[in-house]
């Protein structure tokens, strides 16, 4: 009897979430180059036990069928989209649709980058109809959000946060978060050299599981993974991802050096 309640208080206890390291390869490395990475990556990390942890690279659209297909990548390595329009089909003149992707058995797409906030005015309300767009197309979402300085300077960045989370994803049904990634990522922390602390990250990544408690439920909370990124390299990553709320990390910058990438991928 004590067993079995021990048992359980583990379980209960024991978040259900996976780790997972994300390169974001942004607009970066042309066909060869990107070659040549997912070889170096799969080469190094052919001898490693992933122990169920994700590795997952997104590169730009013209480049993901050449990386899905290469020979050389190790198939743990998943390969995803960076973003997507948010309509079926239709008269978009350069975009890319979500089941364009799904079709190539892409499985995971970026939304809600900061990158594409800033420069592309993706706001809100747009990245709620993508979401949904992606997951009727059976994409899993990795969904980027975070404050700017000013809104950390001001004290504004739990409310900021609250509001991207609750406006894009919350209308969503509990069940709908088995295929969603939380990814963290203050934009001041983002390609500068300054990472957020590792307190600075657990600090948040808590106040996002307590938003998701008190939206569903605790036990939805515990399963969903949470992201940390900006500025991540191999000196920082044991660090930040030894954090109990942290999950991994959505790595820019030192997701295009196969050394760097595959330190962090070990360093989870
Ligand atoms: P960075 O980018 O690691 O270069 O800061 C992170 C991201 O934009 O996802």
């Amino acid at each position: 009897m004590a067993g079995w309640i021990l048992k359980s208080v583990i379980l209960k206890n024991t978040p259900m979430r996976t780790k997972i390291v994300a390169g974001n390869w942004k607009m970066n490395l042309n066909r060869d180059e990107s070659l040549q990475l997912i070889l170096d990556i799969s080469t190094a990390i052919q001898q490693h036990d992933l122990k169920g942890n994700r590795v997952m690279v997104f590169p730009p659209f013209v480049t993901i069928g050449y990386v899905m297909d290469s020979g050389n990548r190790d198939h743990r390595i998943e390969v995803g989209a960076q973003n997507m329009h948010q309509e079926e089909s239709g008269a978009y003149t350069g975009e890319v649709a979500a089941k364009m992707l799904s079709n190539m058995g892409v499985n995971s797409v970026i939304l809600g980058h900061s990158e594409r906030r800033e420069y592309f005015n993706e706001t809100d309300s747009l990245l709620k109809q993508k979401v949904d767009t992606a997951r009727s197309n059976g994409l899993e979402v990795v969904f980027c959000f975070g404050e700017k300085l000013d809104e950390r300077n001001a004290g504004n960045h739990f409310d900021v946060v609250e509001r991207q989370l609750g406006e894009a994803l919350f209308h969503l049904p509990g069940d709908a978060f088995e295929t969603i990634v939380l990814a963290y990522e203050p934009v001041w922390a983002i390609g500068t050299g300054m990472t957020a602390t590792p307190d600075q990250a657990q600090e948040m990544h808590a106040f996002i599981r307590k938003t998701l408690a008190n939206r569903y439920s605790e036990s939805l909370s515990n399963k969903v993974s949470i992201l940390y990124g900006g500025s991540v390299k191999p000196d920082n990553a044991t660090e930040i991802f030894g954090k109990p709320d942290v999950d991994g990390g959505l790595i820019g910058g030192a997701s295009l050096k196969a050394n760097d990438f595959v330190a962090i991928v070990k360093a989870l």
